[in-house]
């Protein structure tokens, strides 16, 4: 494809990070917004100087002069807004999950094998600076050989809008599966999990799921490893958390248990005070172009022209945004294959999906799909 790509952003709570990094993106040209509210469309869009406004999603998907969508509606709306995105000959980036059944990550990777067209789900974690530097201490072999990962996503969901009420936690694991298995570029296999605890019951009625926590094994495909995963979003005292830590034989990288505080190196073959050192960690800006490269650390929050806008998210995410978008543009113009693509967003998104499904059999060993295999995919 040729620069510009011309992309339109539906939903803008969540979504408008992104409006600011594609209008300073070289190769990228923000050329519509969409979300129902009128006036909140309005409001932002004014913010910005985004012209062309759309209250229809499935008017934005139809304007000839857009190239690509990034979906950011909510969790029960992607799937459906995937699939009339790929219909419409747009590619898409869409954020996590993929979808929340088995069957729609199906039709959304058939849909992209049968189009030829590019489909990214925007995982934050595995663009976030954390990641990226574990990932670069795994290339350097300063790990050594990897023997465990773990990842956690804890947060309490209480008063968000009604339809995350009783929300199966594993039914958007990607934060806690995506570092998991792209570290090594490996696949789920399948997986194990135990719910546990119980959530109050008038929570419980709407997905018929009873668990807190919900604890995973990922038997990782054509490995000796496995990993760990566990979440909850409901009656479970723990401040917000995104965790990722992997052990290997050299070093080993935990998340910090607090907020705010710098993630821990252990080393192996030290004097037992010294094995664990406390780290920064570096942003990863220099992989971007210029013009995007304050958005590792800045948000539109702080954009001083923007600071009387509201919005829901900061710019955290672990600096991960303008590497997200890039990483979109650059696969377009490349006429490359995005990471995650469709079939690895599936396999990560349905990790969860199958994860879910074996808490509420007990923790019987559960496969992941075939489709979601590179083998078997797209
Ligand atoms: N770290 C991350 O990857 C991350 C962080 C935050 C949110 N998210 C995801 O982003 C999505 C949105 O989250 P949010 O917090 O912004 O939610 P939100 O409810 O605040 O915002 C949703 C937006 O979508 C718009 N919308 C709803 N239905 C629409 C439709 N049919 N057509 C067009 N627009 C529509 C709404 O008007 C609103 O602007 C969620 O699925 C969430 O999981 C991901």
């Amino acid at each position: 494809m040729k620069s510009p790509i011309r992309i339109g952003i539906a939903g803008l709570g969540f979504g408008a990070e992104f409006i600011p990094i594609y209008q300073r993106h070289p190769d990228a040209e923000l050329t519509a917004v969409c979300r129902r509210d009128k006036e909140a469309l309005d409001r932002i869009a004014d913010a910005f100087g985004v012209a062309r406004r759309y209250t229809d999603f499935a008017e934005l998907v139809r304007d000839p002069d857009l190239d690509a969508v990034h979906i950011n509606t909510p969790i029960a709306d992607h799937a459906p807004h995937t699939i009339a995105a790929l219909e419409a000959g747009k590619h898409v980036l869409c954020t996590v999950p993929m979808a929340t059944t088995i069957e729609d990550c199906r039709r959304i990777v058939e849909l992209v094998r049968r189009t030829g067209l590019t489909y990214m789900m925007a995982e934050t974690v595995v663009y976030s600076r954390e990641f990226l530097f574990v990932k670069e201490l795994y290339a350097r072999g300063e790990l050594g050989e990897i023997q465990f990962l773990q990842a956690s996503h804890q947060q309490d969901l209480a008063g968000w809008p009604g339809y995350w009420e009783g929300f199966p936690p594993m039914h958007y694991a990607t934060h806690c599966v995506g570092p998991c298995l792209a570290l090594t570029g490996a696949e789920a296999e399948y997986v194990s999990c135990f719910g546990s605890g119980r959530i109050r019951a008038e929570r419980i009625g709407r997905y018929n799921s009873p668990f807190a926590v919900e604890t995973c094994h990922i038997k990782l495909r054509d490995s000796n490893l496995s990993a760990r995963i566990y979440r909850s979003l409901f009656d479970t005292a723990r401040q917000y958390r995104e965790s990722f830590d992997v052990y290997g034989t050299r070093k080993a990288f935990e998340w910090p248990l607090v907020e705010g505080e710098e993630p821990v190196l252990h080393t192996a073959g030290k004097p037992e005070p010294e094995i664990p050192v406390r780290v920064s960690v570096p942003n990863y800006a220099e992989r971007l172009p210029e013009p995007i490269r304050a958005f590792t650390t800045r948000g539109v929050y702080d954009l001083e022209e923007n600071a009387h806008l509201s919005f829901t998210q900061g710019g955290g995410h672990g600096g991960s945004h303008p590497h997200l978008a890039h990483e979109f543009i650059a696969a377009l113009l490349a006429g490359r294959s995005p990471f995650p693509n469709a079939v690895q967003a599936a396999n990560w998104t349905c990790v969860g999906l199958c994860a879910h499904q074996s808490a509420l059999a007990g923790g019987q060993a559960t496969p992941l799909p075939e489709f979601t295999l590179a083998a078997g995919g797209a």
